[in-house]
């Protein structure tokens, strides 16, 4: 018999909320403490309830949901995707979807000995990805894995073969039986360990140290699907500033401001483009942040010099203020009564890190974030484009946990949702025509930093709270209480916030690096699935160090790392002090050659890099995906690891061994053109790809159009006038393209041009068409320039019926012409 109170929601008709409240007495009804926030005001007037005699009360609330109830035995709710019934006697449950498919079995749903824990049957042949970020291979079936932010140096799997936990945890699954997906993430931030058929094969055990057993469960049926509500329910990716898009130096650290400048110039002279440099710890004064030393004189006139050259600035904030009474940070930290207070709650906790003594605010006060926002805000004014949130599980040196201890104490703030927020979230509701759009725009959210304390009698009041419960909240709230910041100090100018550490709903908040990697083909090779399973997860913005950060890289290293990684969502090259300097010149002009010109394919790849950018933000589909998102009925599609997709069109298949000639490639089912011009291949097969040392093989799938630019060595608002599309023939495709200032929140105003791009191929009928375009931008392309890739011979080409001038190069294979632009719909034939 289940002793509890369980609450089943259909937000959606593919989305459950399910929940096991506190256990009451038999007949008592008393007021859900969370219902305001979490149901009550996004789904209102319907709601059903149906109270179970035994196990107290079971409540349905949902307009989508019909719920049929046998209180001694079952409850049922069916909704138009599917159904969930439960079992009293055992708390088993089943999610199906409409066509009788099984998508979830639990065998058992519990609170044993305050440990929250329910078991998932595994399907033969079920794979699950996701979980956020976290080492090994991009199925996560047969292993264990915990969510307890934790700074882990050099944490590949060669060295750490069982590490369990990263620095971000994001308890979030995708399920995939068959080709069909589904979802489940259990929203608490406590301490969880997921042990995926590692004990027993055909389990899925999930079990979290304390909190609350709040589980959401997406029916799918694609991957796309349930990541758009997943998405949708723990926020999306807003924009970034355009430069963010660009390739990115940094190191631990440029230790002067000579120093600096020596690498921006540098960059210029050897004409590898660039758009930020960041300043790790050494810029500071003695580790206390916020904070220029004496290495860094004149940081306004220095940043503004920079600037004037097209670089952006970003500087590290690590959460730990030095305990320095002189300092002012501190001493105004004090004041506000900012810090997280030592176990006891009286005094303020106090622990090592980079600045020896240091005090650490309590961010998921709201009115800490605020106060934090401000002193940020003053820093940013000197001329910072961006912050670099590092250290924030938080990390300590002194603590045997290595983090704040478990009973350190938190003034949890129970305001959910932070005004940014909600502002992102009305312009994804106004940039997007699309489906999901109005019905997310109602969801409560999930993971939100504030709603953990036990606060039903005082709403707006801070709770005290135990770190245990909230741990894996610290960076997301760090992060917000960043954006925050960014925002005060330029309210109209797009936020650029790097973290380490996050939890479910990072994205809203900040683009994630995936921390200390090292310089080795193994880590290399891992940034694949680990970035994949991040941005299955809904961080759309993550990367790795590019060259890796640990130890000493190599020429052959970097190159092949840089080529990798230009096709990434985050371009940043990093390393650690001591460390062989990693810039692209400093293993001679053969290897500085490579990486500038993998650089210079980023930068003539950004309309494209763009679209997906705009796409994620809208519908929260991932910019760097795993193959088996298109591909979910092909088992070697699904079990590809070493390959990616970059939007639907591009497939890279990076050199992840030193001197490797050639490589084994996968391509799906369908037609594919090599990238660099080298045939056409039937795919649903492997090929052998030649690897030549001036790129990686990356392949197109037949029918795609991919916009292309000039290359520029910096980006500013200023756009081409000409954008290039290529396209390639056999097949079809459709997507929106995307223009905007690239530098303010214009866009969630609807201060863009979108269109919807499409093209078809039939036989000699080639047909592209850009729909009309919408949106308060003026689209400042003035041509489209057409290059119809793998082409034999000449063509006739009319634009709306007029016939147009082309030409054929026959030994580029490509036929051009110009179409001139106009927000009418424009329809290309060409025959
Ligand atoms: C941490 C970060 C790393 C940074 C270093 C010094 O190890 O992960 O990126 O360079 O601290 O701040």
């Amino acid at each position: 018999m289940l002793k509890a109170n369980i609450e089943i929601t259909a937000l959606a008709p593919d989305v459950l909320r399910l929940r096991v409240c506190r256990s009451v007495g038999r007949d008592s009804v008393e007021p859900h403490p969370e219902r305001s926030e979490a149901s009550g005001a996004s789904i209102s007037g319907r709601a059903e309830t149906v109270r179970d005699a035994r196990s107290a009360r079971a409540s349905f609330v949902g307009k989508w949901g019909s719920t049929k109830s046998h209180p001694a035995r079952q409850l049922a709710l069916t909704t138009t995707a599917g159904k969930f019934s439960l079992t009293h006697r055992t708390g088993a449950w089943t999610l199906h979807d409409r066509t009788g498919l099984e998508i979830f079995r639990c065998t058992s749903f519990a609170v044993a000995g305050g440990h929250p824990q329910l078991t998932l049957r595994l399907a033969d042949g079920e794979s699950i990805f996701g979980l956020g970020e976290s080492t090994g291979p991009l199925n996560k079936r047969g292993l264990i894995r915990e969510f307890w932010n934790a700074d882990v140096l050099g944490h590949a799997s060669c060295i750490h073969p069982s590490l369990r936990n990263l620095y971000v945890s994001i308890p979030f699954a995708l399920s995939l039986r068959e080709g069909r997906a589904g979802g489940i993430f259990w929203d608490n931030p406590a301490r969880q360990t997921w042990d995926i058929g590692c004990t027993e094969p055909g389990e899925f055990r999930l079990c979290a140290a304390t909190g609350p057993l709040d589980l959401y469960l997406f029916l799918g049926p694609t991957p796309a699907d349930v990541v758009a509500r997943f998405t949708g329910l723990t926020g999306r990716m807003p924009l970034p500033p355009r430069w963010a898009l660009g390739y990115q130096q940094s190191r631990y650290s440029y230790a002067s401001r000579a120093e600096l400048e020596r690498i921006a110039r540098e960059f210029r002279r050897r004409k590898i483009p660039c758009d930020a440099l960041h300043l790790d710890i050494h810029h500071m004064d003695g580790h206390r942040v916020f904070t220029f030393g004496k290495s860094f004189p004149r940081p306004r006139e220095m940043l503004a010099k920079l600037a004037r050259r097209g670089f952006k600035t970003v500087a590290i904030v690590d959460p730990g203020v030095k305990d320095d009474a002189r300092f002012s940070v501190l001493k105004r930290g004090i004041a506000q009564r900012a810090f997280v207070k030592a176990p006891g709650g009286k005094r303020d906790f106090i622990g090592k890190v980079w600045p020896g003594k240091s005090r650490f605010p309590d961010f998921l006060n709201p009115r800490v974030r605020r106060w934090w926002a401000e002193e940020q805000a003053s820093f940013q004014r000197l001329g910072l484009a961006g912050i670099w949130n590092d250290m924030n599980e938080p990390a300590l040196y002194d603590t045997p946990n290595k983090t704040l201890p478990d009973s350190c104490v938190h003034q949890v703030g129970r305001d959910s949702v932070e005004p940014h927020i909600e502002r992102s979230e009305a312009s994804g509701a106004s940039i997007s025509a699309g489906a999901h759009s109005a019905r997310d725009a109602r969801f409560p959210r999930a993971s939100l930093v504030g709603k953990w304390g036990s606060t039903e009698s005082h709403p707006t009041a801070a709770v005290a709270t135990p770190h245990s419960t909230v741990h894996n909240l610290y960076g997301s709230a760090m992060a917000a209480a960043s954006r925050e910041g960014a925002l005060l100090a330029a309210p109209n100018k797009r936020p650029f916030i790097l973290t380490r550490s996050g939890y479910a709903g990072i994205q809203r908040h900040a683009a994630v690096w995936t921390g200390d990697n090292s310089s080795t083909w193994e880590h290399l090779a891992e940034s694949v699935p680990m970035l994949l399973n991040l941005s299955i997860s809904g961080v759309a913005f993550c990367g790795a160090d590019v060259g890796g950060f640990l130890d000493n890289c190599t020429g052959e290293l970097l190159a092949r790392w840089t080529q990798l990684a230009a096709f990434t969502p985050f371009f940043r090259n990093h390393a650690n002090i001591g460390s062989r300097r990693q810039e692209p010149w400093g293993f001679g002009p053969k290897v500085e050659s490579l990486c500038r010109d993998a650089i210079t394919l980023r930068y003539q790849m950004l309309p494209y890099l763009e679209c997906l950018f705009a796409e994620a933000h809208r519908t929260g589909v991932p910019i760097m995906r795993p193959l088996l998102w298109h591909h979910p009925n092909d088992p070697k599609a699904v079990a590809c690891e070493d390959q990616f997709l970059l939007g639907e069109s591009l497939l890279v298949a990076p050199i992840l061994r030193p001197g490797a000639t050639a490589r084994s490639v996968y391509l799906p089912r369908g037609l594919w053109f090599d990238f660099w011009g080298g045939g056409m291949f039937e795919g649903g097969q492997h090929i052998v790809a030649e690897a030549v040392a001036e790129h990686v093989p990356v392949f197109v799938r037949a029918g795609a159009v991919v916009p292309t630019t000039t290359p520029r060595q910096f980006l500013t608002s200023e756009r081409d006038a000409t954008v290039n599309l290529h396209v390639w023939p056999h097949g079809r495709s459709s997507f929106t393209w995307h223009e905007d200032d690239g530098e303010t929140l214009g866009y969630e105003r609807g201060e863009i041009s979108t269109r919807q791009i499409e093209f078809s191929d039939r036989g000699t009928n080639r047909e592209l068409v850009l729909g009309a375009a919408s949106g308060a931008f003026a689209s400042r392309v003035q041509t489209w320039r057409v290059v119809v890739r793998a082409a034999h011979r000449a063509c006739r080409v009319w634009v709306n019926g007029e016939r147009i001038e082309s030409a054929f190069d026959p030994t580029l294979g490509v036929v051009l012409f110009e179409v001139p632009n106009s927000p009418e719909p424009l329809r290309v034939k060409w025959l």
